[in-house]
């Protein structure tokens, strides 16, 4: 796995920051204010910080950017990295800061005069998570995370937060490292063994193999490996960490670990991304993880349902008819509607083995939700305003888009079919509702639930708020946060 950068909290100690080598980042606010630290700096450097501040360039600096002072005079480091950021930073201004910080791409070590700033945890979770890159395919040796120290006023009160912190940032890495990961290296059998390996961190693992998810009547997700010579299988992993009468919170993800679109095959221009149609189950792998390394004390169980879909003469035919495990018949029109196949099955064996107090699960569903949302935002499905709201909460709190869509009767009906009881595609109108409703019909009536359509947000062309392009780990943190704020005994 991909390992975050190290970091170790230490005192203030302005003698040390003469000595520092590799780069030293120092914190100045919009209208100039120093702190103990950038004051010693600016002697240090001959009044250079002075000079910046009555810049034009400095009138110029918005909260969160930074400057650079190449080798700094008086300093042994190899740059003065200048963060503009207020006292009172929120904690998004003060993660971009850090993500700013990670965007100078360098391979020094980096110290961090952070004393002053209440939101030092932040900062330094913004430059851990900006530093990422997924490199098991380089032969060229890669250098590893250079080691960040970061000055506070009280390394002491920090401590708990920074082993959560070390969790975040190991969950959200072993997501990126997933979705990352092609698909000849990542099969389903290797996706079981990694997850498998999480029996260390204390999870309880189980995976189920085809013959016993053909026994417990898995015909659907059965259906969209039956293509593949990568046998299907369902993993699950339980963190029990709450009381013991507690329901657990069900997380279930599509692990779709390639999706040509089987005999509805998929044009060939882009086809190489979905390698990444693993992205729900990657993070709820990354989910546990962290629920686990942190010593979270809430009972959460994670289900994936590991499959590839592949076209071959064993493959599932469009019009084929296929009874779910919980015993109605789809009309099978598009191949290429696989995840919410793999889904209906393991949601419903999610609910009728734990017996969960809720359900969230989360997929890469539908090219749909990208039209609609593009890469900013995933699409929220609920049938519980409370549980629902109480995400977009947790979600907007940790920088992570996502924007609710509509379920209805209506949608539904679009699934008729003529010769079974429904069919696994609704046409092209409102793609990802109808994908939704499908999903809604493996949910029992009372069972507060979330679908999460990740499509969009879980691998992106372009930089996201803490990820540079590619595997951004979108959702690890929200759920991480919603555990803790809802599930978590105080
Ligand atoms: N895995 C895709 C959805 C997807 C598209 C994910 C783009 C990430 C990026 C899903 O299995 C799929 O193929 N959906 C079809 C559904 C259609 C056949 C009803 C789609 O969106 O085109
Ligand atoms: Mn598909
Ligand atoms: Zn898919």
């Amino acid at each position: 796995m991909t390992q975050p950068a190290a970091v170790t909290f230490i005192e203030t100690d302005l003698e040390q920051i003469t000595q520092a080598t590799g780069r030293v980042a120092v914190i100045i606010t919009p209208d100039g204010k120093m702190d103990a630290a950038a004051r010693r700096v600016n002697r240090l450097t001959k009044g250079a910080l002075k000079r910046l501040i009555e810049s034009d360039s400095w009138a110029d600096m918005k909260s969160a950017q930074v400057k650079t002072l190449a080798w700094p005079v008086g300093m042994e480091a190899e740059a003065l990295d200048v963060v503009c950021l207020p006292r009172s930073a929120s904690s998004e201004e003060a993660r971009k800061a850090g993500v700013a910080l990670g965007k100078l791409k360098s391979d020094a070590a980096c110290l961090i005069l952070a004393g002053q700033v209440r939101r030092a945890m932040d900062l330094v979770l913004g430059l851990r998570l900006r530093s990422y890159a997924f490199s098991a395919h380089k032969t060229a040796k890669q250098k590893e995370n250079a080691a960040i120290t970061a000055m506070v006023a009280d390394p002491q009160e920090v401590q708990d937060d920074a082993t959560a912190q070390d969790a975040i940032c190991e969950g959200v890495f072993m997501t990126r490292d997933l979705v990352s990961e092609p698909a000849n290296h990542l099969t389903t059998t290797e996706f079981a063994n990694r997850i498998a390996a999480m029996e260390d961190l204390g999870l309880k693992i189980t995976i189920l193999e085809e013959d016993e998810l053909q026994k417990l009547g898995m015909n659907l997700l059965l259906s969209v490996g039956y293509g593949s010579a990568s046998p299907s299988k369902v993993a699950v992993m339980e963190w029990n960490g709450g009381t013991k009468d507690e329901a657990p919170l069900a997380l279930v993800g599509k692990g779709v670990v390639f999706d040509t679109g089987g005999i509805s095959l998929k044009p060939a221009a882009g086809m190489e991304e979905m390698t990444m149609d693993m992205g729900g189950a990657g993070v709820v792998t990354g989910v546990m993880h962290t629920l686990a390394r942190r010593n979270a004390r809430a009972n959460v169980v994670g289900l994936v349902g590991l499959v590839e879909n592949m076209p071959s003469d064993r493959a599932t035919r469009p019009g084929d008819v296929v009874t779910s495990m919980k015993g109605d018949t789809v009309e099978i029109i598009n191949t290429d509607a696989e995840g919410r196949l793999v889904l209906a099955d393991v949601l419903w064996y999610a609910q009728k083995t734990y017996k969960p107090s809720g359900v969230i699960n989360l997929a890469t569903l539908t090219g749909a939700i990208i039209i609609g949302l593009g890469h900013e935002k995933a699409g929220v499905f609920s049938n519980n305003d409370k549980l629902c709201n109480t995400f977009l909460r947790a979600a907007d709190n940790e920088g992570e888009g996502a924007w609710r869509m509509p379920l209805d009767q209506v949608y539904d009906d679009m699934l008729k079919s003529r010769i079974a009881d429904m069919k696994n595609v609704g046409g092209r109108a409102a793609g990802s509702i109808t994908a939704g409703q499908f999903l809604q019909r493996y949910v029992e009536d009372d069972m507060p639930w979330i679908h999460l359509d990740i499509a969009g947000v879980a691998s992106v062309s372009s930089d996201t708020p803490y990820a540079p392009k590619g595997a951004s780990g979108w959702g690890v943190m929200a759920l991480n946060r919603l555990v803790a704020d809802q599930y978590e005994a105080d």
